[in-house]
């Protein structure tokens, strides 16, 4: 049971981007050692290889444990090998699950090689909730707004499924394809609905190129075309940001005076 005050969108802002990514993995590991058959929800991209670096580095120093979590990540391109370097199979054996002891075989990502696109995404669904839903995702947010590959106009109650990916997203995304056309087009996954359903959601954004997208999502009005605002209806969403990246915000004050005197921040501080 989340206790009434913890009902909301809180905004942490850290100096850096390390700070906020050292954040992030330290609540991560907090609510692994408190629980370790932890369903853990992972998300890809630059911004999250800093998260990583941290969780490897806690195993490595404070034998933080995996062995029974699993995991489920957000997203896959379709038509890639699990092998391919810019699948993202291939970036979370290389980032985390190969510096970790975690089982191979709880790590969950979307097959987007599978014949039945549709079949999969169903079977996705299936296994977030055979193992009692996702304890914790871990957000990052596209230059289009999207968490996961939710594009514009994502319908807020949308489930894992397939997503043509828009114009913003593929040159966000191009440069380690060696440009646009040699893209997929086309990815699966988790929808906003399946997001939203997670228990904890902690979403991080770092770097003035984020600031603009981030006060949309957090100050702006809930809107399918900007599918992180959605977070604003959840019961119990962080987003954590570097300075850069709160750029933009208002309510800049606010958010620090909470972090500064929450009892519950009082061991992150
Ligand atoms: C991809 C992923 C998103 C992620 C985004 C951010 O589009 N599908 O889940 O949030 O990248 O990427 P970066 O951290 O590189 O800005």
């Amino acid at each position: 049971m989340v206790p009434a005050r913890l009902v909301t969108m809180e905004v942490i802002i850290q100096p850096n981007q390390e700070a906020a990514a050292a954040l992030v993995a330290r609540i991560v590991a907090r609510e692994l050692r408190s629980n370790p058959h932890l369903v853990l929800g992972l998300a890809t991209g630059q911004t999250m290889e800093c998260v990583y670096r941290h969780l490897v580095r806690l195993h490595q120093t404070e034998k933080l444990d995996f062995s029974l979590c699993r995991t489920f990540n957000l997203d896959e391109y379709v038509g890639l090998f699990p092998s391919d370097p810019n699948s993202y199979r291939h970036y979370m054996n290389h980032h985390l699950f190969r510096h970790v002891n975690v089982d191979p075989r709880n790590t969950y990502l979307p097959n987007g090689l599978a014949a039945d696109l549709d079949e999969e995404c169903r079977r996705y669904e299936s296994a977030i909730k055979r193992f009692g839903g996702i304890d914790l995702q871990l957000l990052g947010i596209g230059k289009a707004g999207h968490i996961g590959f939710n594009e514009p106009l994502s319908a807020l109650r949308s489930r894992t499924r397939v997503k043509a990916l828009t114009p913003t997203t593929l040159k966000q995304n191009a440069s380690t394809f060696g440009g646009e056309e040699n893209m997929p087009r086309r990815a699966i996954t988790m929808g906003v609905g399946t997001i939203l359903e997670c228990r904890r959601c902690i979403l991080l954004a770092t770097g003035a190129s984020k600031a603009n997208v981030i006060s949309r999502a957090v100050e702006g009005p809930i809107t399918s075309m900007i599918s992180a605002s959605a977070l604003q209806l959840h019961a119990r969403s962080t987003v954590i940001v570097d300075e850069d990246a709160a750029g933009n915000l208002v309510e800049k004050d606010y958010y620090r005076w909470i972090f500064a005197n929450e009892p519950e921040w009082e061991e992150y501080r």
